[in-house]
């Protein structure tokens, strides 16, 4: 039997990209999801799919902003299913833009979902965890975690966050057999350059984008990462296009 089998795995950001592709790819392997997002057609689309495929999925509309609102994502999947074995902290956005515009609201928006998400996430099921003594936390950060470039300060600052954030947990939690992973990709086809507002920009990260590679590809990392054994925790991945330079 897999070792993904019957775990409960909540991902946020699950409505698109690699949130969709990672619930597909679990669900298939006998995973239970607790589908997140603001989107609710998206997810319940979502969740019929992986139902007619014979796969298991719940969801529930949230805002990663509102902590109040990952709490009660994290209460229903307990409620449902009984504990929670994974949680994908994945939401994010990238509005990408030179410091000199002064884009202070997508700064905001950045820090928020990217940063203060992940936080929210990580306090929603760190109780329950440390109380069983098991526990998979999985952050997404990305390329732009390890490397930064003109328009990306913000964006790589959220990115760096979440490694530093996960990797600190990692200390403090690895006593408690909780596992940690970063997962890093590289550029991946999804919404993800659809939160660009500035035009140029938007056009020249249209063409960076021509060389990226499905959701799924991060899918089957993801994967790989949760069906280790349990004393085996996959740290850190970094997932590019082979053609991928930066
Ligand atoms: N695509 C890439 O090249 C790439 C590279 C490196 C890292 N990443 C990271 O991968 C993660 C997933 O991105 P993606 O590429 O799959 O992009 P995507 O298709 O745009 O997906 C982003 C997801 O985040 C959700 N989201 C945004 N704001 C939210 C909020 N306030 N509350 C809850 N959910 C929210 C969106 O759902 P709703 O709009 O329905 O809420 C959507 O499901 C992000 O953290 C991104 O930074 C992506």
């Amino acid at each position: 039997m897999s070792n993904i089998q019957d775990k409960v795995v909540v991902i946020t950001g699950a409505s698109s990209g690699i949130g969709e592709a990672t619930a597909k790819e679990l669900a298939a392997k006998g995973a239970k999801l607790v589908l997140a997002a603001r989107r609710e057609n998206r997810l319940h689309k979502i969740q019929s799919e992986i139902e007619s495929k014979g796969g298991t999925a719940i969801y529930k509309v949230t805002d990663v902003t509102s902590q109040e609102q990952v709490k009660a994502l994290a209460a229903f999947a307990i409620t449902t299913y009984g504990k929670i074995d994974v949680m994908i902290n994945n939401a994010g956005l990238m509005p990408l833009s030179p410091l000199y515009e002064r884009k202070i609201k997508e700064w905001d928006t950045m820090i928020d979902v990217n940063i203060k998400g992940v936080l929210y996430g990580i306090a929603a099921v760190l109780p329950s965890m440390r109380e069983r003594k098991e526990g998979h936390i999985i952050n997404i950060s990305s390329v732009a975690g390890h490397l930064i470039g003109p328009a990306g300060s913000v964006y790589s600052a959220t990115k760096f966050a979440v490694r530093a954030i996960t990797e600190g947990l990692r200390k403090e939690e690895c006593i408690n057999n909780i596992r940690t992973t970063i997962i890093s990709p590289g550029a991946v086809a999804s919404e993800l350059p659809e939160t660009i507002s500035g035009l140029e920009l938007k056009t020249a990260i249209d063409e960076f984008y021509m060389i990226a590679i499905d959701a799924d590809s991060i899918a089957r990392a993801i994967a790989y990462a949760i069906e280790q054994p349990s004393d085996v925790a996959i740290n850190e991945m970094i997932i590019r296009p082979t053609r991928q330079e930066l």
